[in-house]
């Protein structure tokens, strides 16, 4: 991991953020003086030394951070080190297993906690702790509106699961057996083995899903130290990173080189075919769109299909591949996998690192060309997302196609409707719904609002008689997003969602859908004057929250298409800095 050497400091201690509230002539001071003597520490530790607020996500229930309040150690060693003063603050943790309806529905809630604790304590730079699904893109959000000089420190993938003597891999191998045990084909001996051969260490899920696609889409966007987001969270080189992003916090503030420096349109146009290279989760698209729009870059849906149909699937890993995320560390890592689409990438934009990611990728080398293809002999040929249109999904959808059965990838087939997602687990046996392996699946009621928070519901199940039958993938279709450890002719994101009216809302048991992938289509074989019939038949369902965090959700929650920010967090304007005299 090397680290440019720093230049000469740029600023002086008079023009630290933290000196309003330390430095100057009042009672305030004062005060803010004797408390922070109060807290321990002598005057020469901190006065006149950049302020390092480590924002830090540990939490008792979050299995993928619950080695951040150690490594948060290593993170204030590096900025002592580099002469400045760190305070670690906690904030939300966004745990993807345990938090209902799912954590999407509070990640502009983290995004609101980190653009405000980082404005309204004496902070002059941070270092942003994270990396479980949605906690990096709530972080990078929230830091990117505070704009201030910020460090990534990616929690880290776990250790590979282990089983029976076979590698098993977060969500992908949790899906494969629990249809496995469905299917009659093991039982509860197998899956008590199997509940503690899955996740063997801490750290986030070891695939290429959401939380290693989010991690190295922010490697690529230059917010870590170079090599950072593949790092095994118990490997001792995580503890050598997370000390290494102290360090480098420091100068930054002394450079003053603020987030808006690093993450430039430039920045997100890299970012996008890297996920895609990467055959990266389907819940990117939605985070890379929102963080964008913090930074004041418009990304779009078509931005995403028009890079994808460019760029290769280079990572061999699951669920797209074969290998997991220790073994694409050990073949060189992210920096290596960037140096494979180096001529996609703004190679002279500024890092937190170096001066140039031209200078950060130089001498990155491939160690395992299975594991980190090069461009000749890629794992697809197309990046591993599409976006459809047509009358299904006026504003778009998205699909997984290379995680797919490539004989669904154009199929025409009955629909067959859940309303909600209770109702589809209740009756997706009953064999009074006639589903066949044509049927078009459809789940509505699942969207940003109507989930509420687009739960991960995307996978839909294949139902028992068709698991038994050899059966495992059908296609699916949905306004929920799904785990991007997932699989299968899944079509996620619809938008407008049903909630809202759009056109899911209109689809009945028995309409024929067309799913056609390489002309990027997904429609309803129904006529206009028919929907237009049902559409004036439809009833918007009443809001789901009275008070409290939900209806400021309900009321500010955009679309799937930009993003699922809150539109008052998304909007331009002024925020002023407060008063600390
Ligand atoms: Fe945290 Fe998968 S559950 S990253």
């Amino acid at each position: 991991m090397s680290i440019r050497k720093a230049p000469k400091h740029m600023r002086k201690p008079e023009q630290l953020r933290s000196h309003q509230w330390y430095g100057t002539d009042g009672l305030r001071t004062f005060s803010h003086r004797a408390r922070t003597r109060q807290l321990g520490y002598l005057p020469e530790e901190h006065l006149g030394k950049p302020v390092i607020a480590i924002l830090n996500t540990w939490s008792d229930i979050n299995p993928c951070h619950s080695h951040l309040r150690e490594r948060a150690q290593a993170v204030k060693r590096g900025v002592w080190q580099a002469g400045g003063f760190p305070l670690e603050f906690p904030v939300s943790t966004l745990s993807e297993t345990f938090q209902k309806p799912t954590p999407m529905l509070y990640r502009n809630l983290l995004a609101m906690e980190t653009e405000e604790l980082l404005r309204s304590y004496p902070v002059d730079g941070a270092v942003l702790m994270g990396g479980c699904d949605k906690s990096t893109p709530a972080l990078l959000m929230g830091a990117a509106t505070a704009d201030l000089p910020v460090v990534f420190v990616p929690a880290g993938p776990m250790l590979p699961g282990h089983w029976r003597n076979e590698v098993l891999g977060s969500g992908t191998d949790m899906w494969k057996y629990w249809d496995d045990k469905r299917a009659g084909l093991i039982g509860d001996c197998e899956l008590s083995e199997l509940e503690s051969g899955l996740a063997r260490s801490p750290g986030h899920c070891m695939t290429m899903g959401t939380a290693s696609t989010l991690t190295a889409a922010a490697e690529a966007l230059g917010v870590t130290v170079p090599g950072a987001s593949s790092i095994p969270a118990v490997d001792s080189g995580h503890d050598r990173m997370a000390a290494a992003s102290g360090l480098r916090i420091v100068e930054l503030v002394w450079q003053d080189l603020r987030l808006s420096k690093i993450l430039t349109r430039e920045a997100y146009e890299d970012a996008v075919p890297t996920v895609l290279a990467l055959g990266g989760s389907t819940n990117a698209v939605i985070h890379l769109t929102a963080m964008a729009g913090r930074s004041g870059v418009k990304l779009t849906l078509d931005d995403f299909d028009r890079i994808a149909r460019t760029v290769p699937v280079l990572a061999n890993v699951r669920p797209g591949g074969r290998y997991l995320m220790e073994d694409f560390h050990f073949a060189g890592g992210l920096p290596a996998f960037l140096a494979q689409i180096k001529d996609l990438l703004h190679l002279d934009r500024p890092t937190v690192a170096h001066a140039t990611l031209r200078e950060q990728l130089e001498g990155a080398l491939v160690h395992n060309p299975d594991v980190i293809r090069p461009l000749d002999n890629p794992l697809a040929e197309e990046g591993g997302v599409a976006v459809l249109r047509g009358n299904l999904c006026p504003d778009g959808a998205v699909i997984k196609h290379i995680a797919a059965e490539r004989h669904l990838l154009k199929h025409t087939g009955p629909a067959v409707v859940f309303d909600d997602y209770r109702t589809m687990q209740r009756t997706i046996n009953d064999p009074g719904l006639g589903i066949t392996e044509d049927t078009v699946l459809v789940l509505r009621g699942s969207g940003p609002l109507g989930g509420p928070g687009m739960p991960e519901y995307g996978m839909l199940p294949i139902p028992d008689h068709l698991l038994k039958k050899g059966v495992r993938d059908m296609v699916r279709i949905s306004d929920a997003r799904m785990s991007g450890t997932s699989y299968g002719a899944c079509v996620l994101h619809v938008a407008p969602e049903s909630y809202v009216g759009g056109p899911l809302a209109l689809v009945r048991t028995g309409d024929l859908i067309t799913l056609d992938v390489e002309a990027r289509a997904l429609r309803l074989e129904v006529g206009d004057e028919e929907l237009e019939r049902r559409r004036a038949l439809w009833q918007a369902p009443p809001p789901r929250y009275g008070r409290g965090y939900g209806a400021l959700y309900q009321e500010q929650i955009t679309q799937a298409d930009t993003g699922c920010d809150f539109r008052f967090l998304a909007q331009a304007g002024e925020v002023p800095e407060p008063y600390a005299g």
